[in-house]
């Protein structure tokens, strides 16, 4: 992309996010000098919108005027492209936590819930919580963003495995990701928002990722180590879900071998022993 490129009265600048699906632009209204930022996302040689675009504007059109969320301005379909144009924001919450030590936490936090809360109340999941997603303006005032893989949620399943709708339980950025998630659950209610909510907390707090693995099993095990692991009787929906028995398995197998091994012995005996 040239520098200065114009879209209708926008005249964009520097780019300020790289995404997934397109990249987030620093941009000025020419009419009014207003400072925007503009989400463009390519829709490809096909001309169709993808399904994350299509959520993330339907979800922002439907939370416009809630408060502590990003409030939609406007959205342009030009040359192949989709924009979406929002306000602009000096930070997002993991660069404004690494920045400043002077954080008024309570006000965050409050904002927070009561973002979550608007979302929520409005039928919406957002499923993918994290300090990156949040936006920072130089007051505290944060705003919720990135609704690219938010859904409705009709369902109000209080059981894991209720008859509820069915969603993909890969959601939610890993370290963010609720056990239920990691353990194949697929019929999880707004509260997965919760428990990405609370991992944002600690974060702001401590300035550390609250749960670091980098995988599903690894989550699994960092999670259960700081909280205990769940049994039939304190979390019965939770023990019954598709890979809970895969995970016990799997301790099993690991403590076994490292009581029976030694890193320094021969891995041909260990592949040996799993063949
Ligand atoms: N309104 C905004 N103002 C300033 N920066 C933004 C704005 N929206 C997004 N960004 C920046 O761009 C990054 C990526 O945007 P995001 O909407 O999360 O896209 P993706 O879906 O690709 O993750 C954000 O982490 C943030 O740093
Ligand atoms: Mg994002």
């Amino acid at each position: 992309m040239q520098d200065n490129k114009k879209i209708r009265q926008f005249i964009l600048q520097e780019k300020v996010g790289y995404g997934a699906f397109g990249d987030v632009y620093k941009a000025i209204d020419e009419n009014t000098n207003e400072v925007f930022a503009i989400k463009r996302i390519f829709s490809g040689k096909s001309q169709q919108i993808d399904q994350s675009t299509i959520r993330e504007i339907s979800a922002l059109s439907s939370l416009k005027g809630q408060n502590h969320i990003v409030p939609l301005q406007q959205v342009i379909f030009e040359k192949g492209c989709v924009y979406i144009v929002l306000p602009f924001y000096p930070y997002n919450l993991y660069g404004f936590i690494k920045k400043y030590n002077e954080i008024n936490y309570k006000k965050i936090f409050k904002q927070l819930i009561l973002g979550v809360y608007n979302i929520h109340k409005l039928g919406f999941m957002h499923r993918d919580l994290k300090p990156l997603n949040i936006l920072v303006d130089e007051n505290q005032n944060v705003y919720i963003s990135d609704f690219g893989i938010a859904r409705m949620n009709f369902g109000q399943c209080r059981n894991f495995n209720s008859n509820c709708e069915k969603h993909s339980y890969e959601v939610i950025t890993l370290h963010f990701r609720p056990p239920e998630n990691l353990l194949g659950c697929d019929n999880y209610h707004v509260s997965v928002d919760v428990w990405s909510l609370g991992c944002v907390f600690y974060q702001v707090v401590m300035k550390e990722i609250l749960f670091y693995g980098d995988s599903q099993i690894e989550m699994l095990f960092k999670i259960f180590s700081k909280l205990g692991t769940p049994s039939a009787f304190i979390a019965p929906s939770l023990c019954s879900l598709p890979l809970f028995n895969h995970f016990l398995d799997f301790i099993q197998l690991s403590i076994y071998f490292s009581k029976s091994y030694s890193l320094k012995q021969d891995t041909k005996e260990l592949i040996q022993l799993i063949g």
